[in-house]
């Protein structure tokens, strides 16, 4: 070998490199509780069906339960010669109870097996996952609560729009992941169908029961065709791809936080906890846990495109090629987690600077279109013409460099003369966002109302915040 670092890695030929690419074992472990679920299951099938005698079955299922103390305390000694997690198993089974261990694996085979493991693996993190976002929004809802009335400019583009109170932003990021917990339980429906039994590819002539594995191991129903069954590999890939529109919304979040608590803005202060001093400019306070929030999307988004590449050319049924998407899958449910977790954590922590926020929520004109309103429903002027006079109206306060509240009502009829003192009732930001009572609008008895009722609702599912 001329590369050295490779050369000496690889010192013993060929096949070191083959165990290399083809070993899963120093990932797949992480699935040991699912393989020895799926294998009691199967086996207790095969003593049901009489393909295995009682004896057998029992001997199979104590030392797997043995095997399975081993691997958690730490005492299990995995090899790469032995490849995968099926494999390692099968083989210390072998070693405590012997010939017995070697019937397990009638009417199975590990594509089947590895289809039905994996199959657990994410309806266990999609439950986990939707119990973090169940807390995260328990966290938003509190906190929409808590500032139902704070009032803070609402923007499109970027730009000062309208005001809105900070309780309806919090609440906008709830709904949001309303609908990423759906999508993971709608995915979660969709996989609970038990692969085992499916063997290689083609199912099995032994008079094996798949409804009995199928119920033992909490699926609804076995698989339909058993091609299918171990070449199926969309449970991942939706699990994948609902936590890429998820890490969106917390990347989305994440932007704010790290705008709002910049110096330029000053709209909230992050706790200490998800924030960091800079080695050289002691004034700094930079929020790398958003940032990194931010950023997790990179590698969630970039698992789902590239196990989708990994699949999109793949005949049927099962090909080595499918063993690529667990380590891809791993690091990507891993980090949407951790960035879950961090994102409740800030929230929680959050402090909303109210006096900044209702400043600048009188910036921009931002009540605007409560005076356009106004001219409509009081002087029963068509809206396209009151917002021509309002325009006018900006102007000038624009002009004299002051907000619309603060314009003479002398001002205002130089240019609308019915105009009455009765408009300045609508131009604070206050009475701006009181007004907004429309069903989802942005009113502090609005926001109050849905927190209360997201608060009332998450509790019920039993997360305490
Ligand atoms: N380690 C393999 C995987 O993750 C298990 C299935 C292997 N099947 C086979 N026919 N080689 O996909």
């Amino acid at each position: 070998m001329t590369n050295k670092m490779w050369g000496g890695r690889f010192k013993s030929g060929p096949s070191a490199i083959m165990e290399e690419i083809n070993a899963s074992i120093d990932y797949d472990q992480r699935l040991f509780n699912q393989d020895i679920d799926g294998s009691i299951a199967h086996a207790s099938m095969l003593g049901q069906t009489g393909i295995l005698t009682k004896t057998d079955v029992k001997k199979i299922i104590s030392g797997l339960e043995e095997i399975r103390k081993e691997i958690d305390t730490g005492k299990f000694k995995f090899s790469r010669q032995l490849e995968d997690i099926h494999l390692n198993i099968e083989n210390r089974l072998k070693e405590k109870i012997g010939d017995a261990a070697g019937r397990l694996h009638t009417a199975r085979s590990r594509n089947d097996q590895v289809a039905t493991d994996f199959k657990l693996y994410i309806r266990d993190t999609i439950d986990h996952l939707s119990e973090q976002i169940s807390q995260l929004q328990y966290a938003l809802a509190q906190k929409a609560l808590s500032f139902a009335d704070t009032v803070m400019p609402g923007y499109t583009h970027l730009q000062s729009a309208q005001p809105v109170t900070f309780g309806h932003h919090c609440l906008a990021y709830v709904e949001m992941l309303a609908r990423d917990k759906s999508r993971l339980q709608d995915a979660r429906k969709r996989l609970n169908e038990c692969p085992l039994g499916a063997a290689a590819l083609a199912g099995t002539s032994f008079p094996i029961d798949r409804t009995h594995t199928a119920k033992a191991l909490g699926f609804d129903k076995p698989t339909a065709n058993s091609l299918d069954s171990v070449a199926d590999r969309d449970f991942v890939l939706e699990a994948l791809s609902t936590a890429s529109i998820s890490a969106i919304h917390l990347s989305r979040l994440a932007e704010e936080l790290v705008i709002w608590s910049s110096a330029e803005f000053n709209f909230v202060t992050l706790s200490d906890k998800f924030t960091t001093g800079s080695s050289i400019m002691p004034q700094k306070r930079n929020p790398d846990a958003a940032e990194l929030i931010r950023a997790k999307i990179g590698r969630i988004i970039g698992a789902f495109n590239g196990l989708a590449t990994v699949m999109k050319g793949l005949p049927l049924a099962y090909s080595k090629d499918m063993q690529e998407d667990k380590e891809m899958a791993f690091d990507a449910l891993d980090n949407f987690s951790l960035a879950l977790a961090a994102m409740t954590g800030m929230i929680k922590d959050l402090v909303p600077n109210e006096e900044k926020l209702h400043q600048a929520a009188g910036g921009g004109f931002s009540t605007a279109t409560d005076l356009a309103d106004w001219l409509v429903r009081v002087l029963n002027m068509p809206f396209r013409q009151a917002h021509h006079v309002t325009g006018a109206i900006v102007a000038k306060a624009e002009s004299q460099n002051i907000t619309l509240d603060d314009l003479s009502l002398s001002d205002m009829q130089a240019i609308e003369p019915k105009i009455t003192k009765d408009v300045f009732s609508v131009l604070s930001v206050e009475n701006s966002v009181k007004s907004r009572v429309s069903y989802g609008g942005t009113a502090p008895t609005q926001v109050r109302k849905i927190a209360k009722k997201w608060i009332k609702s998450l509790e019920k599912t039993g997360i305490a915040g």
